[in-house]
């Protein structure tokens, strides 16, 4: 079967797409026929060689959390999919291969696929959608009333997280860029911020959650702009994470990190959200497996709207 391989970290170039053998169920896993993946930042963070603790120095290695396609075999434990249903999940970071045509996975990391949606479509929802989910509801205590920032956006969490937070009722202000704030504001942010024109930290504005998607306001700086109770979310792991929660330990602030997880429950209550109309991928490209390059190249830049899809 046709997949996405590299032999060493670097840049896109080191990406092939090339021929590699088809993977067998175990008795608790299924077969997946893909259709479509997309691209998440972690994809290329493994692909540089940032991840190395996690990946190791044994190549090849294979790329890709994200999946929608149709189940082709079961093994003998599997009693709650059937051959032909329409799935979409994402394989854990770090062990992922879904850029290929075919992947084995387990029914934890499965739901069934979104009827409105296209494989190509449903590919783009999987992590980054848990990731806005789990960020919100999980980490931020998400409730009605609340007053929830989310830097970042724009991007393939972000406007996640902003249709999320405004299912759950919350009052949304959104950072992007100035030409993205017409998308940030359809999507339901009742209020937007110009990175480029304002600190969000620098005025008196404070709310109850701050979900710092893009990493690049600590919680020390996030303090002034979260209320007394108020949580901090970030994704990003890091020496200065570590060091602020000891500054979060003195005070009545939260200071919390996701690093998301694959739940079919999860995956389950995103199918809701979007056949009920209350959220929508949006998409910025769509590219063929077999130019993945292209695909990583653009994802790196840093400038993404919503998501990137590949179709397998
Ligand atoms: N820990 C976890 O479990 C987890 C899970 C998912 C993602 N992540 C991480 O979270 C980060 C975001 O992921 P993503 O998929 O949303 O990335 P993405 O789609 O590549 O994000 C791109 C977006 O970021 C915006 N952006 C860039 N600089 C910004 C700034 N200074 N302020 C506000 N927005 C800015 C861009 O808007 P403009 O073009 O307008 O600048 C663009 O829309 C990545 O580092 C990813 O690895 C972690």
């Amino acid at each position: 079967m046709k997949s996405v391989i590299f032999n060493q970290y670097g840049s896109p170039d080191v990406l092939e797409y090339t021929e590699v053998a088809k993977p067998s169920p175990t008795a608790k896993q299924l077969l997946i026929k893909v259709f479509a993946s997309s691209v998440n930042p972690v994809d290329w963070k493994i692909r540089r060689g940032m991840l190395q603790v996690i990946t190791g120095k044994k190549f090849p290695l294979s790329l890709g959390c994200d999946f929608s396609g149709e189940v082709v075999e079961t093994g003998a434990k599997v009693s709650n999919f059937q051959v032909g249903d329409q799935v979409y999940g994402f394989l854990s970071p770090g062990s992922g291969n879904a850029y290929g045509e075919y992947i084995v996975t387990t029914p934890q990391c499965i739901s069934y696929k979104p009827d409105n949606l296209t494989h190509s479509q449903a590919a783009t929802v999987p992590l980054a959608a848990s990731t806005a989910l789990q960020g919100l509801r999980n980490k931020g205590k998400v409730k009605k009333g609340q007053t929830v920032l989310i830097n970042g956006a724009s991007g393939g969490v972000g406007t996640f997280a902003v249709q999320i937070a405004k299912a759950y009722q919350a009052e949304v202000t959104g950072v992007c860029s100035g030409k993205n704030i017409p998308l940030v504001t359809e999507l339901g942010a009742d209020k937007t911020i110009d990175y480029t024109q304002e600190d969000f930290t620098e005025n008196e504005k404070q709310y109850d959650i701050i979900f710092d998607v893009v990493g690049n306001y600590s919680f020390r700086k996030c303090q002034k702009s979260l209320k007394p109770q108020g949580i901090y979310v970030t994704l990003t792991p890091s020496l200065q994470f570590i060091i602020n929660r000891v500054f979060a330990f003195f005070s009545r602030q939260q200071s919390k990190l996701l690093l998301v997880k694959p739940q079919a429950k999860d995956l389950a209550e995103l199918k809701d959200f979007i056949e009920q109309g209350k959220v929508k991928p949006i998409i910025d490209r769509v590219y063929q497996l077999s130019e993945i390059r292209a695909a990583h190249t653009y994802s790196q830049r840093g400038h993404v709207v919503g998501k990137i899809v590949l179709e397998v």
